[in-house]
């Protein structure tokens, strides 16, 4: 069983900011960012390099990294951002980028809906996005949506995910972010699911990445985590949502699961009370009401 620790991969200005309706002015990006650096989180995934047509509300990322170099105090944390094709990862190599997210998906319908290819399309795709990225010393994440339920296919088979989590490793990516894309996954589905991959693949490459359509990411990421399971993607404020999965809800909030780990005695690193406002305060600024149980409980107290 690997130690106890947990990393949190904070999404909340990728994922959470991607299926805004409004716009969102792009110093309120930035002042997210920054606000975020300063809890304590160590990776904050900044904005997507994908197309303006598909998904116009992250179409400012050139914008948010350059300011970010300017105005975010940067320590050690690390900025990744998600690119779709070579085209975008073209964009974030001229910013400096060290580690990009690639994105695909266990299931055709997914697939096609949000990258407009297959899922072997999709692979070739990222080959040579991985190759590319390598030759400049970037990281690469791998994220795989759908892996219990997808939007247009229906149920994904623990198998099918297995295939494209263990291709996705041989490409080179250092993980593979297991996307619950609908948020329909139950903790038995995560075990199910966990016992499957685990069979082959470290828990080390492996995190959770829980929508919270139906309430369950939290007990998802408990069940996750007692599969040996040690990184995790949450969002502040419990912000997210993906374009192309219909009604998909946030990610899970990124207070519940600090407040969750640090009462099982799990340093998380993070300041649950900064975070809290941070939480309380990009809520206010989108007008939507906080998506984290936690979050609302200790900004009311
Ligand atoms: P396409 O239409 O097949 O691409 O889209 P194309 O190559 O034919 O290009 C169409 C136009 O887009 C062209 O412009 C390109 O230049 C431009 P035009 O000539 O018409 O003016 N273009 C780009 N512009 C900027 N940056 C780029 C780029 N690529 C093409 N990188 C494509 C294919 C993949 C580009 C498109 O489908 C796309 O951008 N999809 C992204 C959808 C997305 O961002 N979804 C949300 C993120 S995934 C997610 O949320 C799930 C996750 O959270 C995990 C989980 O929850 O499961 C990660
Ligand atoms: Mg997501």
């Amino acid at each position: 069983m690997p130690g106890d620790a947990v990393r949190i991969v904070e999404v909340g200005p990728r994922d959470g900011l991607q299926n805004i309706k409004d716009v969102v002015p792009t110093a309120t990006k930035i002042e997210l960012i920054n606000r975020l650096a300063q809890t304590g989180l160590r990776t904050i995934e900044a904005t997507s390099f994908v197309s303006p047509k598909w998904v116009p509300q992250l179409s400012d990322a050139k914008t948010v990294i350059e300011s970010m170099k300017l105005s975010v105090a940067r320590g050690d944390i690390s900025f990744p951002v998600l690119v779709p094709n070579t085209k975008g990862l073209e964009a974030a190599l001229a910013l400096d980028v060290k580690e990009i997210g690639i994105f695909l998906s266990a299931t055709e319908g997914f697939s096609r809906n949000n990258i407009n290819c297959s899922v072997e399309d999709s692979l070739v795709r990222a080959q040579a996005v991985i190759e590319r990225a390598r030759e400049r010393n970037v990281r690469v994440r791998g994220y795989l949506s759908c892996v219990v339920d997808c939007p247009y296919d229906g149920r994904t088979s623990p198998i099918v995910v297995l295939r494209m989590a263990k291709k996705m490793l041989e490409l080179g990516c250092f993980e593979i972010s297991l996307g619950d894309t609908t948020g329909t996954a139950t903790p038995q589905d995560i075990r199910r699911l966990l016992e499957v991959l685990l069979r082959e693949i470290p828990a080390s490459r492996l995190a959770g990445h829980f929508h919270d359509s139906y309430g369950q990411a939290i007990a998802n990421v408990k069940e996750a985590y007692r599969l040996g399971i040690r990184a995790f993607d949450s969002s502040v404020g419990g912000l997210g949502g993906c374009p192309y999965s219909p009604g998909a809800k946030g990610n899970v909030a990124t207070e519940d699961i600090v407040h969750s780990f640090e009462s099982m005695g799990i340093d998380t690193g993070v300041n649950l009370t900064k975070l809290a406002k941070v939480g309380d305060w990009i809520c206010q600024q989108l007008r939507v009401p906080n998506g984290s149980q936690v979050g609302s409980a200790l900004v009311a107290a």
